[in-house]
């Protein structure tokens, strides 16, 4: 695939990975790209790099359009490994004049690749630097998600150059959001956003004000991983606002793991009373649905019901391990309750409350616990929780 000129002298030149199914714990079941850009002027410009083992093809890609010893700059605006594992190559062949990047990302470099005489050139907030005919200007995005990010403004071309914040993980042959569906663009930013950025919301409705105050002039945003917004820009944006505010609809995920199916019965019996007062549920075991995919869901669902059989006194381990990373992602205002059966100690259903009460989870009874088989009766009483549930939902949405 050819670079593919995104503004008037200004290239991407990344790569595509198609084949990537796990990113430190996130599902890409189709895979991302690495977006790099080359900017022509009278200083050659290259922003981000790629994941290691794609150098060549960003270099091939270069290479169409200019020898990579023309290179006179680098801008890094991230340095997490996706970004900047070909860092030391990339330097190495260009020999860059000046490497630009935030403070924190000079610290980065330094402890990722252990190289402190480099010519890098701090930026901060505010300031910018003239590569001939444009202008590059920076904006620090500081724990958006790295304290080391920053975006790359061009007021020329009324380009943003975003970083990690309004990406997608998808390959695809396509570069631009008005070349593919949109329905499945917005799922795969929301997906992203749900597993990246979600813990981070204050900080991104921070940026989304800033960003009006400095009454950024924009018509496209590229992002460093997958399409590039050059029709659908506010849609994204708006999309952010409102992610990050963390709004729900009348929509409850009811999540579980079974050992023998009483679990199972028991949060069918949840589900079917949620949905027979009118609210959206997904209903998504652990053993068919991977924790992301879960965390996308309940980006803006006001319900929340987990399940757990108890297990050595415990957990049972997907429902710890699906529970420990939604906590870490801090989703806020929802409201449910935890459920489970157990054979003879029962602890699992505690335990999820108490996780929930680290998470604030607004919790409308205490959990409910049932031995070994569930009887009609038993059930019933899930049924009625199910229902009292989207009974609260209905009345908080
Ligand atoms: Fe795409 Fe935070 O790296």
């Amino acid at each position: 695939m050819k670079p593919v000129e995104i503004k008037p002298g200004v290239y991407w030149v990344g790569a595509i990975d198609w084949n990537i199914r796990d990113f430190h714990g996130y599902s890409t079941y189709l895979g991302t790209t690495y977006n790099a850009y080359l900017i022509l002027d009278d200083k050659i410009t290259l922003v981000d790099t790629v994941k290691k083992p794609f150098l060549s093809e960003l270099f091939h890609r270069i290479d169409q359009v200019v020898e990579p010893e023309k290179i006179d700059y680098l801008v890094v605006n991230h340095v997490e490994m996706d970004h900047s594992g070909s860092f030391p190559e990339v330097v190495e062949r260009i020999q860059p004049e000046k490497i630009f990047c935030s403070e924190m990302g000079k610290k980065a470099l330094q402890k990722h690749f252990h190289n402190q005489a480099l010519p890098y050139e701090v930026v901060k907030t505010g300031d910018s630097v003239s590569i001939g005919s444009k202008t590059l200007h920076f904006l620090e995005t500081r724990m958006l998600h790295w304290p080391d990010s920053m975006f790359t403004y061009l007021p020329g071309d009324r380009l943003l150059i975003s970083s990690d914040a309004f990406g997608q993980h998808w390959a695809t042959s396509e570069r631009f959001d008005d070349e593919v569906d949109m329905g499945e663009l917005m799922r795969h930013a929301a997906k992203y956003y749900a597993n990246i950025l979600l813990l981070y919301s204050p900080l991104v409705q921070k940026l989304l004000t800033k960003v009006q105050e400095l009454n950024l002039d924009i018509d496209m945003i590229a992002p460093d991983h997958g399409l590039i917004w050059r029709t659908n820009w506010q849609q994204i944006i708006e999309a952010y606002d409102r992610w990050s505010k963390q709004l729900v609809r009348r929509k409850a995920v009811v999540v579980y793991d079974t050992m023998w199916h009483s679990t199972e019965k028991m949060i069918h019996a949840v589900a079917n009373g949620l949905i027979d007062e009118g609210v959206e549920i997904k209903l998504m075991s652990l053993k068919a649905c991977h924790r992301s995919d879960i965390v996308t869901e309940v980006l803006d669902a006001k319900g929340l019901v987990v399940g757990s059989p108890t297990i050595n006194n415990g957990l049972f381990p997907t429902v710890a391990d699906f529970l420990t990373y939604l906590k870490g992602l801090k989703p806020s205002g929802k409201v449910g309750f935890a459920i489970g059966s157990y054979g003879w100690s029962g602890e699992a259903p505690k335990l999820i409350s108490k996780i929930f009460d680290e998470m604030k989870v607004e919790q409308i009874i205490e959990p409910i616990r049932i031995q070994y088989v569930p009887t009609h009766e038993e059930l019933k009483k899930c049924y009625q929780a199910g229902r009292d549930l989207g009974r609260k939902i209905k009345e908080s949405v």
